[in-house]
This record gives structure tokens, sequence and C-alpha cells, in this order.
């Protein structure tokens, strides 16, 4: 039963002199101690953002660059994820490496990246990834797989023999974040939870009940 699944976390714990004083680094810390891990798809994270008339929609995306600017992420910019940051840049991220009793939770706004650092990125992208960004309008209903599969051969017939130029609808968003929270899952549910609220241009520390 749905109601009898129960987990007593006590792994690991957070506090708050082992803590990175800036969240970026402690993100960098936790990421790598997913990788180190194995947890599967250790990038991939909840990216939420707001919809026309306000409302909520989430889906998975993989980071692909931590940096002092931010998250990156690359994605389809007519997507309805792409649309939603053009028309409300406020968006949330969750992390969650079950392996790890860990969330990470991120709030920030989203911009798009320069032109010059998508295309670097979509150069170092395999060449099926590339034809299947060509290929996919995300986000639009189509009639069926076989428009995709079809709309891949056309793409690959196109560009055979040549360079894959990035699509101009396609591109990286770099969240630049304003809020951070690290969760640590601990025994009788009394889990650690630090918060960063940016206050100016430094970090402020709360431990928050769980
Ligand atoms: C593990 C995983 C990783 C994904 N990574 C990305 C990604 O990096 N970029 C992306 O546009 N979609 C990615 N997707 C697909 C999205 O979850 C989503 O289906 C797609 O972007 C369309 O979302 P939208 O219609 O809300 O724009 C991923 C899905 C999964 C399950």
């Amino acid at each position: 039963m749905l109601r009898d699944i129960r987990t007593n976390y006590q792994k690991y714990e957070l506090t708050e002199s082992s803590i990175q004083k800036n969240p970026i680094k402690q993100l960098t810390k936790w990421l790598e101690e997913a990788v180190k891990e194995k947890v599967q798809e250790p990038t991939a994270m909840v990216l939420s953002t707001i919809d026309s008339v306000g409302n909520p929609e989430s889906r998975v995306v993989l980071l692909k660059d931590l940096n002092t600017g931010g998250l990156v992420f690359y994605t389809n910019y007519e997507s309805k994820k792409g649309r939603q940051i053009e028309s409300n840049k406020h968006v949330s991220v969750v992390f969650f490496w079950p392996e790890l009793e860990r969330q990470v939770r991120i709030k920030g706004t989203a911009e798009k990246i320069s032109t010059e650092d998508s295309e670097a990125y979509f150069l170092s992208r395999p060449v099926d990834s590339q034809l299947g960004a060509w290929a996919s309008p995300q986000s639009r209903v189509i009639e069926n797989r076989e428009f995709l599969d079809e709309n891949y051969r056309r793409y690959q017939e196109q560009f055979k023999g040549r360079e894959i130029q990035k699509p101009p609808h396609w591109g990286g968003f770099c969240i630049r974040p304003s809020y951070f929270e690290f969760w640590q899952g601990r025994s009788n549910r009394l889990h650690d939870r630090l918060e960063f609220i940016l206050a100016e241009d430094s970090w402020q520390i709360n431990r928050l009940a769980p």
C-alpha cells in the first residue's frame, strides 16, 4: 500500500558549520557527490514555470552548466517552457537525489544566454541530438510518430556532409538564483533544512523546521 511506504533517512547530516557559505559552491559539492554516488541522472532537475494566466507547470530538464552566473539548461525557445519564461522570467527548480537523501530547491529568474554560448554547446552535442533539435517542434501537437521520423530523415539529408547549424529557436537559459534550500534527510523526520536568501549582495543562512 502507498501509505505503508516509508524511509528512515540516516546517511548524512547538514550543519551550519559544514555547509559552504556560498550556495552555488554547496550545490556544486552536492552535485559532485551525486555523480560520485552514481545517482541516475544526477543533473536532472524539475523546472517550474508560470503560464500566462498564472498556472504553474513543471517538467524535468538537465543542468548543463553551473557557474557564478547561475544554472544553465538548453531547450527549444518556442516550447511551452520557452514561451512561459518569455512572458514570466520567474522560475523554480528542484533536484532530488534519493540515494543521498537530499533535495535542493531554488528560485530565480531565467534569461536566454548568448547565441555564441548556445552555438558552442550545440556543436559539442552528438549529431543525433543536433538533428533531433531540428526535427522536433517541441510542445506542438503533431499528427503521429511518423512525422518526427520523417522530419529527422529530412534534416539528415539536408545536412549530409555539412556541419549542423544550431536551429535559431534552440538555445540555453541561465537561471540566476535568489533563493536556495538544502534539505538533508535525517531520522525521526527531523530533517536538516538550511535556506539561503540573497540580501543585497550577500547570502543570509537560516535553519528551517522540517
Ligand atoms: C531525464 C529527462 C531530461 C530531460 N532534459 C530536457 C532538457 O534538457 N531540455 C528540454 O527541453 N527537455 C528535456 N526533457 C523533456 C522535458 O521534460 C519536457 O518534456 C519538454 O522539454 C517539453 O516541455 P514543455 O512542453 O513544458 O516546454 C527531459 C526529460 C527527462 C525525463
